[in-house]
């Protein structure tokens, strides 16, 4: 069974239609969000990207965390961004998992595959940016192994004023008046649209503007067949080994 699933795995990323699988905080679906658990599992699956979250903590380092409180996930409480990395790292993320910081996640990713990393603290667009540029000179690293994404479009372009090298996705949630060109302004490469506002004419804009259509979070594959209808390049999943296996069999 386990070499079957790997050789569908091995197929879809080999022959079939170029939509590129994203784990969604890692692979949520099957482990801690954010946590390197989640990571591991997701590239088990062989996601293309994965996905995290990213705020500043009180002493300075970028953490890897989705919500601004602490209460849903640890037995913390408060917000991330008031305490230090040092109280952070003494809690336990959904019992058992521990809150890895943005460097410990780039360093256990070590390029195997992409890293999508979503922008949630205010004012944090200078300390990643700095991060990437550190490990794209140092250590080996290059600027197509990131995607800075976030729905905060001041940050974004502040990155791509700073160093347009660095590919950055414009979050998008509704259907905004002029469709894509809020993205195209600031010179993203990706516009990410919620699977709930999503249609043809809004996949068509974006790709009309030069840019890639992905899409959140998508854990049904009536939505995945929707989507894949609709011509898009990548999808943002909890689920990577199923929604990657269900798109090799149907491809
Ligand atoms: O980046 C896409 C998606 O992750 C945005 O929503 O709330 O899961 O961070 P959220
Ligand atoms: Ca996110």
């Amino acid at each position: 069974m386990k070499k079957m699933m790997i050789g569908v795995i091995f197929l879809y990323c080999t022959i079939a239609h170029p939509v590129i699988i994203i784990g969604h905080r890692g692979a949520s679906g099957y482990a801690p969000e954010n946590t390197l658990t989640a990571f591991a599992r997701a590239i088990e699956c062989n996601v293309d990207m994965v996905e995290c979250d990213v705020w500043k903590c009180a002493s300075g380092e970028l953490v890897v965390f989705h919500d601004a409180k602490l209460e849903r996930l640890t037995d913390g409480y408060g917000s991330v961004s008031s305490k230090t990395l040092d109280e952070l790292k003494k809690l336990v993320v959904l019992g058992y998992e521990r809150i890895p910081t943005l460097t410990e996640l780039f360093d256990f990713v070590d390029r195997r595959v992409k890293l999508y990393v979503e922008l949630k603290g205010a004012d944090i667009a200078h300390d990643v940016l700095q991060l990437i540029e550190h490990y794209v000179e140092h250590k080996q690293w290059q600027y197509d192994d990131f995607l800075v994404a976030s729905f905060d479009h001041i940050q974004l372009r502040t990155i791509k004023n700073i160093n347009s090298a660095i590919p950055v996705a414009a979050l998008i949630y509704g259907i905004p008046m002029q469709l894509g060109a809020c993205a195209e302004d600031i010179n993203a490469q990706v516009v990410c649209l919620d699977v709930e506002f999503i249609n043809q004419r809004f996949v068509d804009d974006i790709h009309n503007r030069g840019m890639l259509v992905y899409v959140y979070t998508v854990n049904d594959r009536d939505d995945f067949t929707r989507l894949i209808d609709y011509g898009v390049d990548g999808v943002v999943t909890d689920y990577p080994g199923y929604i990657g296996v269900f798109f090799a069999n149907n491809n």
